[in-house]
């Protein structure tokens, strides 16, 4: 893979659009709104099931003309084949990234490093589905003869929040008995709640790690065996107790799982982008293999409009872009996802990995300091939940937070009276945020004039509508995609490895550091910070009282 070595801000595409923003500046969506009546149902694109407006985002048709053309220069047409033929673009781990095999059909082939993937992805679904119907059926017991009704995912990171995130998401479609636990924080209380009132004899452990050395895990995995073997009182019980999921075979072996309980998954699959490899065995074991496939065929159905689609109207690419707008030419610093569907609780948890381990870097891919602004802080929380906390800011703080709104048609259960309610408040937010009520609005109510200016709204607040008809297996497939390949984007145009993550090693360095200094009983002479030194010393005299 060749590496370009320019600087995308010193691009006359870069700098186009740096005047574009100053020419818009002062230009209110009102007044977009108010010269183009058909902004609303024009700016607009769809792709696979999801409708997505983007006509509340303070673009018109120059500036995605000037993003797209700067996508362009970016080198991003070239950059997705790439990516998708399986070429090394992870340049700092020299790695194919091919999470898009994942969910290729059965039929398709693709030989990377000289290796029919698609092939493999399948034998590994396979398995997966065998296991998991057997699991389901009950044929597959425990130790003492018992169906495994309790299946605890250990992991963290996205041998976590994947999985857990589409466990939530997608529990209409789970089987009623099952049910799912997931532990990842090395918190032993995280652990300690989790086992609580939970019958061994019916629990399964899934160890996924990708590396199978991530500590947090694989402590979190030796309390769960010892929890195991201290009430079944036989070792022979791990073998039907354990599987791993994870690219380590060696030490899969070496924690004592027997590599036939083992699900495999490979280094061209980045941790935050595997919940739909073997990582994601713990949701097929509650949503049923079928489901499991008809979520892979929704992603699919994504790659390949991200793959075929032109830049102009391909969706992640243009999401992708309009944030590249907000970050660089507008100066925002985050990006709030809002999903108006509590299943979708742990979306934005979700993405933050997602966006913030790929995009939060300031190198470029040959390593030179990046002079223009990277991945945003993504946060967000279920809608109409958020609407009583944080939204106060976005209406009237002092910061511009652009904003994904995701809504649905039609909701997994029909509760009368709720999801009309529902979908109008997520359209009443979104009107509100962009037009506002200006002070002449106000005073038209009556307000007093000292009250006028608390009560006015600026508006101008950029929105996105992404509008699903529900939220099925596939849907969240898609949804998944969509982020996937957007965060890509803009990774490409900032020209960084979105697909490594360097900045998570030093402090698992130092904890191990610190780890025999908290519990020595001869304290060590401690050689940190003069702040690090007096926390240990007071932590370990308090550990002692
Ligand atoms: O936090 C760093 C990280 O490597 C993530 O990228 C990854 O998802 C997580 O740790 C867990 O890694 P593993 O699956 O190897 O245990």
């Amino acid at each position: 893979m060749t590496v370009t070595h320019q600087d995308i801000s010193t691009t006359n595409q870069w700098q186009a659009l740096a005047a574009h923003a100053e020419e818009l500046k002062g230009t209110h969506l009102r007044d977009l709104f108010g010269a183009d009546a058909e902004r609303g149902a024009t700016f607009t694109a769809e792709a696979v099931d999801l409708y997505v407006d983007y006509s509340k985002n303070l673009v018109t048709d120059e500036t995605l003309g000037l993003l797209v053309d700067l996508a362009r220069a970016a080198g991003l047409p070239e950059r997705i084949e790439a990516m998708f033929r399986g070429e090394h673009i992870n340049v700092t781990e020299d790695r194919a990234v091919l999470h898009t095999a994942l969910r290729a059909p059965r039929d398709a082939t693709l030989v990377v490093d000289g290796q029919d993937v698609v092939a493999d992805v399948h034998e590994v679904l396979d398995r997966m589905a065998a296991f998991a119907a057997k699991v389901r059926s009950g044929e597959w017991t425990g130790h003492t003869g018992k169906r495994l009704t309790t299946i605890v995912n250990i992991g963290i990171g996205g041998s976590d929040l994947g999985p857990k995130m589409a466990t939530i998401a997608l529990q209409p479609y789970a089987d009623p008995d099952i049910t799912s636990i997931f532990v990842s924080n090395v918190d032993g209380d995280d652990m300690a709640a989790a086992l609580k009132g939970v019958d061994p004899e019916e629990t399964l452990f899934i160890v996924a790690s990708k590396t199978f050395t991530t500590i947090e895990t694989i402590t979190n995995a030796k309390t769960a065996r010892t929890w195991l073997l201290d009430a079944l009182g036989d070792g022979a019980a791990v073998a039907k107790h354990f599987v791993a999921v994870s690219t380590n075979a060696e030490k899969v072996a070496e924690f004592g799982i027997d590599t036939a309980n083992m699900f495999g998954f490979w280094d061209w699959v980045g941790g935050r982008y595997s919940y739909d490899s073997a990582v994601g065995l713990s949701l097929m074991i509650a949503v049923g293999p079928d489901n499991f496939r008809a979520m892979l065929a929704g992603f699919h159905a994504m790659d390949q409009h991200f793959r075929t689609t032109p830049l102009e109207r391909n969706v992640p690419v243009l999401l992708g872009l309009i944030g590249v707008w907000y970050r660089n030419f507008q100066g925002t610093a985050t990006h709030a996802v809002l999903p108006y569907n509590q299943y979708l609780s742990r979306f934005p948890a979700y993405l933050q990995q997602l966006d913030m381990e790929s995009n939060g870097k300031s190198v470029t891919l040959d390593g030179a300091p990046v002079t223009y602004q990277t991945g945003p802080v993504v946060w967000g929380e279920p809608g109409t939940n958020g609407q009583h906390a944080f939204y106060q800011l976005i209406h009237q703080g002092t910061q511009t937070v652009p904003a994904d709104f995701i809504g649905f048609v039609h909701p997994a259960d029909e509760v009368p009276g709720h999801h009309d309610l529902l979908t109008a408040n997520l359209l009443a937010q979104t009107e509100a945020l962009a037009f506002g009520k200006t002070p002449e609005e106000v005073r038209a109510d009556g307000v007093p004039e000292e009250l006028v200016a608390h009560k006015t709204f600026a508006g101008n607040h950029p929105t996105t509508t992404i509008l699903a008809p529900k939220l099925t297996p596939s849907v969240l497939g898609q949804l998944v995609a969509l982020y996937e390949h957007k965060v890509f984007t803009q990774g490409t145009v900032w020209n960084i490895n979105s697909f490594d993550q360097w900045g998570v090693e030093l402090g698992k360095v130092l904890a191990n550091r610190i780890t025999p200094e908290l519990t020595a009983d001869e304290a060590p002479s401690l050689t940190h910070d003069s702040s690090t030194n007096a926390l240990i010393e007071r932590y370990r005299a308090a550990r002692r009282e």
